[in-house]
């Protein structure tokens, strides 16, 4: 059994129904063999991120970057997690409604220093979730999942 753990913070109704999508794609009864684990960006350890074999990012762009709760998920767990989890894959979504070219940017250089390799594209949703933003972040769910299949 591999594990997908999903680092999110879900501060509005925008932000969780995303989170809703992107949950109901990775957990399709077809991909087998996964186990999907959900933290809170402020609870996330170091232990649950060394547990898992990638990663599911859920965050809104807030003041031109990622929330402070995904920030400070990562000044948590970056340097013990440096070098462990290397090679593992991962996705993102983010909901902005000003701009979220920061938060992306972000999470490259982010993941560019773990080495962890982008699985899927990002999603990216302004405003209301549309029904196809919202396959899209089920469809993101489901991909980084099978991948870990
Ligand atoms: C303090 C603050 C700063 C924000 N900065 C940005 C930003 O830089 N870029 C952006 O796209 N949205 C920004 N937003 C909007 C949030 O991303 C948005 O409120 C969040 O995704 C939730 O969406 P909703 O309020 O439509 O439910 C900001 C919101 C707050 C409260």
């Amino acid at each position: 059994m591999t594990r997908l753990l999903i680092v999110h913070h879900t501060p509005s109704p925008h932000c969780q129904a995303m989170f809703e999508a992107v949950v109901s794609g990775a957990t399709d009864p077809e991909i087998e063999g996964v186990e999907v684990v959900r933290k809170a960006a402020l609870e996330v350890s170091p232990s649950d991120m060394l547990a898992a074999d990638g990663y599911l990012l859920g965050s809104p762009a807030n003041l031109g970057y990622i929330s402070g709760a995904l920030k400070h998920a990562f000044d948590v767990c970056y340097y013990p997690i440096l070098d462990s989890t290397r090679g593992r894959p991962f996705g993102m979504y983010l909901h902005g409604n000003e701009g979220t070219e920061g938060a992306e940017n972000a999470v490259d250089r982010i993941a560019a220093g773990l080495g962890w390799g982008k699985a899927a594209e990002y999603v990216v949703v302004s405003g209301p979730p549309s029904k196809p933003d919202l396959e899209a972040c089920w469809e993101l769910g489901a991909s980084v999942a099978a991948q870990l299949m």
